[in-house]
């Protein structure tokens, strides 16, 4: 036996009704090594790293897997049975319990336990020893529901690092982290490396690839295409393997010509609804044209989300400042209000306020519009068919069939559900909080030329974005937040990386 081989996968097939998520695949892991998954939105990645932490346990697949020589078979539904052999797996959606603190859900299931109670002291300190070696910034008493995403998936990452794992898988781990938090994981990961622990690392975004993996796995439709050195693959060939077939441009040209202004924000300003003592907007001037696509830039926690939530009445207080929409003054108070006058949100936390996971796909994307396909006494349910089943289509949605609950889908495909349903309500000013986040490449792609599709149509787009590759290939314009405030609009003709992070730093 190779004893460099952690992990030897051997004609694994895991089919759920409609779909065979994996399809006989064969593949090797290497101790020590980062192991990149890559693959369209429903390749099957999930799957397969779902099945080494027991989600689906020995015996609800085919094939088997070899773990340091000896057959895996993790029984029952439990993970912790994967985490007790050294598996441990931080998930693409958030798993953690809000009104937890940090550190009892850094050790939920596992606290420290003296004469029959928990040891909290014994807690907050182990919790605040991960916290610190991994240089986390985070307060171990903080409730999960007061950090942001970007947060909240570092504890994500630190629950799993608790665990003294051999092989630590990452699902996505980066989506919502913020560029300073992706250089500190990186690191982290460098140094686990050195320790011998082997990393499997799913993401969307390629240049991580090439930053941290040694080697690469590219599936498609379930099945494993190549195992090779990172090193010997370059961006167009990962894609090319990825999609099976060549793409030249990663932004559709648009024909956009964008019109009068219909929207205009003056000095806007606003504080927490829960605690008005904390200002969240300190200051944001900017308008939108008729057609036009306006990127929002800035750095995590600059108010972007705050922002775009508080024109659609959920979120902030305003305590001064306008909105008008077409020349007049606007008070939205809820999202109905905002729907009311043509505004849409695709929100970013697509889990929490995006869908209802347990419905159908037909459900979720028909919910916002419910008044458009209401009968009498009942829905219309040929026309929301029809409806629904045209977005998935525009989207590329690869589902068994409409009538599958949500929570079914792969992760990238929840996130297309989400655009479907707001692009339903056939806004006048569709406001999308980084839309594309864990969307593959090809998928990207349909979701831009829908865009630009909206747009030549005279649909208004807001478009926050952390990638900023994406602001500069969209935008018409760019406004930049820091800290509160948008500290400046640039047209796309002088934008460039450079100008839009002095702005964000606050340098400019
Ligand atoms: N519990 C389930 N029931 C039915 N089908 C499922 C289930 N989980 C996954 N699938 C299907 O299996 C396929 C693979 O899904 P998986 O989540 O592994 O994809 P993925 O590669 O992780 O995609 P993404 O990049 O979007 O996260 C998809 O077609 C998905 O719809
Ligand atoms: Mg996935």
């Amino acid at each position: 036996m190779d004893n460099d081989i952690i992990l030897d996968f051997q004609n694994v097939t895991k089919k759920f009704p409609g779909v065979t998520a994996l399809d006989n695949v064969s593949m090797q892991i290497r101790r020590g090594e980062i192991h990149g998954l890559c693959g369209e939105n429903g390749a099957g990645k999930s799957t397969l790293v779902k099945i080494l932490s027991g989600v689906y346990p020995y015996g609800s697949y085919e094939g088997k897997i070899l773990y340091e020589g000896q057959e895996l078979r993790l029984e029952g539904r439990s993970i912790r049975q994967a985490i007790e052999q050294g598996i441990a797996i931080v998930y693409q959606e958030l798993t953690l319990v809000p009104g937890m603190t940090v550190g009892e859900n850094i050790f939920l299931g596992k606290e420290p336990v003296e004469n029959g109670s928990i040891n909290w002291d014994k807690l907050y300190a182990e919790t605040r020893e991960i916290l610190t070696k991994y240089k986390l910034d985070v307060s171990p008493q903080a409730l999960v529901k007061n950090l942001g995403v970007g947060k909240m998936q570092m504890v994500e990452i630190a629950k799993a690092l608790s665990e003294n794992a051999k092989i630590l898988i990452l699902d996505e781990p980066t989506s919502a982290l913020s560029r300073a938090e992706i250089d500190k994981l990186m690191e982290i990961l460098e140094t686990l490396k050195s320790h011998g622990v082997t990393c499997i690392y799913i993401t969307h975004k390629l240049e991580e690839f090439f930053r941290i993996t040694d080697t690469v796995t590219i599936l498609r439709d379930g099945k494993a295409i190549t195992t090779r050195p990172t090193a010997s693959l370059n961006q167009e060939s990962l894609v090319q393997h990825m999609v099976g077939r060549e793409m030249k441009e990663r932004f559709p040209k648009g024909n956009r010509q964008p019109g009068e202004v219909i929207l205009e924000v003056e000095n806007l300003q606003a504080v927490d609804p829960n605690e008005p003592s904390h200002k969240v907007l300190s200051g944001v001037s900017f308008n939108l044209r008729r057609g036009e696509i306006l990127g929002i830039a800035g750095l995590m926690g600059s108010g972007r989300t705050e922002l775009v939530m508080t024109i659609f009445g959920e979120y902030g207080k305003i305590t001064a400042g306008t909105i008008k929409l077409q020349g007049k003054p606007i008070q939205i108070k809820s999202a109905r209000d905002a729907l009311k006058v043509g505004i849409s949100l695709v929100p970013e936390d697509r889990k929490g306020q995006g869908l209802i996971l347990i419905q159908s796909i037909l459900r979720n994307i028909s919910l916002a519009n419910l008044d458009q396909f209401s009968g009498f006494f009942r829905i219309n349910q040929d026309a929301e068919l029809a409806a629904a089943a045209q977005q998935g289509k525009n989207l590329a949605l690869k589902a068994s069939s409409l009538q599958a609950a949500v929570s079914s889908l792969s992760g990238g495909n929840q996130q297309k559900v989400v655009i479907a349903k707001w692009l339903l309500t056939q806004p006048k000013i569709l406001i999308m909080d980084d839309p594309t986040r864990g969307i593959d490449v090809g998928a990207k792609y349909e979701i831009y030329k829908l865009m630009n599709e909206l747009a030549e149509h005279g649909v208004s787009i807001i478009m926050i974005s952390s990638d900023l590759e994406e602001v500069l290939g969209m935008s018409d314009r760019i406004v930049v937040m820091h800290a509160g405030r948008s500290n400046g609009t640039l047209e796309i003709a002088e934008a460039t990386q450079e100008k839009i992070m002095a702005l964000a730093t606050g340098i400019a």
